[in-house]
């Protein structure tokens, strides 16, 4: 709640007149009468705490009611059939609303919470039915300033305050991420302990997201990427229905939430245990090239920093291999590296897997300061479609990634308890616990 409060108090002041509203999330329909599991809007819930879909917050800088929430009523019906909701009632006791209403009557009392007000803080394009009843709103003040009405004469968007604020993590955002990371960590170890040659990727995704659940977090911040052999390299593999092979590599791209907030972890591991030589070539430069990128981070240094120097790795270890011709710098420079390492290096983390704030100020990259929270992951594909690639590297595709906290004194690595070293895999990879 005070955690809520404290967020909306530094929107509010960010936003200095006018008035904000935000829509929670909308129930989307998945297949017949099967709706999507709902997960509540990042933004919505980050303002307000608020889990139930359909929901709309107006915020009023200065005003004597600062903060009106539209809910679903509570209905008898419903709460036999799905259970008990919120209400009006509750999102005032429990949620701290200065007043609360049905929505049901957002058309009708929008006019009067608005009244005045000269600047419309509003995501245009965020909710249909939000947009439809605030564009009337705008059309009718419009209207009447002929009468001599004051018009709505702006409206802005509140979205890059409210990412602003979102990317840099308080001490709570920390934690939950701490939590989600911690396990994100046991499931992966469980994926590896499950792993088999013979086995599906399906079945050690059962394994680990089994783990996920029993250790209490409610769902995956994004579909769990688990590929054996030539899946790692296709980017955003999720079918995960392959059967994996002796002397394979198993990529696993995953991460767990907690408190709305996702991990976003990657291993890749032998999926026998014991890397063979062209792998642990390719596994040796990938992690040199997270190291470089993760000692790059810290206070006061721009965001692409921590991409140019695991590139200048990555690209280094390509020469080395001889995929790539030299000199490093040509390299770098001309992008003869693009076929092999396709992505970018880093993004923001939080309540979304790739987390809203800017990488760029203007033409400037955005400079990290303590709170904000990236990940680094640079990889390596020889996927021949791509590109050329020795006999020996076909299909060898191998991405590791960290969860990283920037701190005041530099850099904390959130995920540096999870396996990456390749000696802890024979350790670890096919040998369930011993209980
Ligand atoms: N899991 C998506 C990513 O690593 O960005
Ligand atoms: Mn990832
Ligand atoms: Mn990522």
């Amino acid at each position: 709640m005070r955690m809520f409060k404290e967020r909306r108090g530094r929107l509010l002041e960010a936003l200095g007149s006018g008035a904000a509203v935000f829509a929670a999330g909308r129930e989307q329909r998945r297949n017949g009468d099967v709706d999507h599991e709902f997960r509540q809007e990042s933004t919505f819930w980050y303002l307000t705490g608020f889990e139930e879909p359909d929901a709309v917050a107006v915020l009023r800088p200065g005003h004597e009611e600062p903060y009106v929430l539209f809910v679903r009523p509570h209905d008898p019906e419903q709460a036999v059939w799905v259970g008990p909701r919120v209400g009006v009632d509750g999102a005032v006791e429990r949620y701290g609303a200065s007043a609360a209403y049905p929505v049901e009557e957002l058309a009708e009392r929008l006019p009067r919470l608005l009244d005045g007000v000269e600047t419309l803080h509003f995501a245009l394009g965020s909710d249909e039915r939000l947009g439809r009843l605030l564009g009337e709103l705008v059309t009718r003040r419009r209207d009447g300033a002929q009468r001599g009405a004051a018009p709505i004469a702006r409206v802005a968007d509140p979205t890059p305050l409210v990412d602003a604020l979102r990317l840099l993590k308080g001490p709570e955002e920390l934690d939950a991420l701490r939590r989600a990371i911690a396990v994100t960590g046991a499931g992966i170890e469980a994926a590896m302990r499950a792993t088999q040659p013979g086995l599906h990727e399906y079945e050690v995704q059962a394994a680990m997201e089994a783990e996920f659940r029993r250790l209490g977090s409610p769902r995956n911040g994004f579909p769990s990427i688990v590929a054996s052999g030539p899946g790692a390299c296709t980017l955003h593999y999720t079918t995960n229905r392959r059967r994996i092979e002796a002397g394979e590599l198993l990529l696993l791209d995953v991460g767990a939430e907690w408190d709305y907030y996702s991990a976003d972890v990657t291993r890749t591991f032998p999926v026998d245990g014991r890397l063979t030589p062209e792998q642990r070539a390719v596994y040796d430069i990938v992690l040199e090239a997270q190291r470089r990128g993760i000692e790059a981070a810290g206070p006061g240094v721009p965001f692409h920093a921590v991409h140019d120097a695991a590139l200048r790795a990555l690209v280094e270890g390509l020469v080395e291999l001889e995929v790539i011709a030299g000199p490093v710098d040509e390299a770098i420079e001309q992008r003869t590296f693009r076929p092999y390492y396709m992505h970018s290096t880093s993004h923001w983390l939080g309540l979304d897997v790739h987390d809203v704030g800017a990488y760029r100020q203007g033409e400037a990259s955005t400079v990290l300061e303590s709170g904000m929270v990236l990940t680094v992951e640079p990889g390596l594909y020889f996927n021949p479609d791509a590109g050329p690639v020795p006999e020996r590297l076909r299909h060898i595709g191998v991405r590791i990634e960290d969860d990283v906290a920037i701190t005041a004194e530099g850099h904390e690595v959130l995920s540096v308890a999870i396996p990456k070293d390749a000696e802890a895999f024979e350790a670890i990879v096919g040998r369930p616990r011993e209980r």
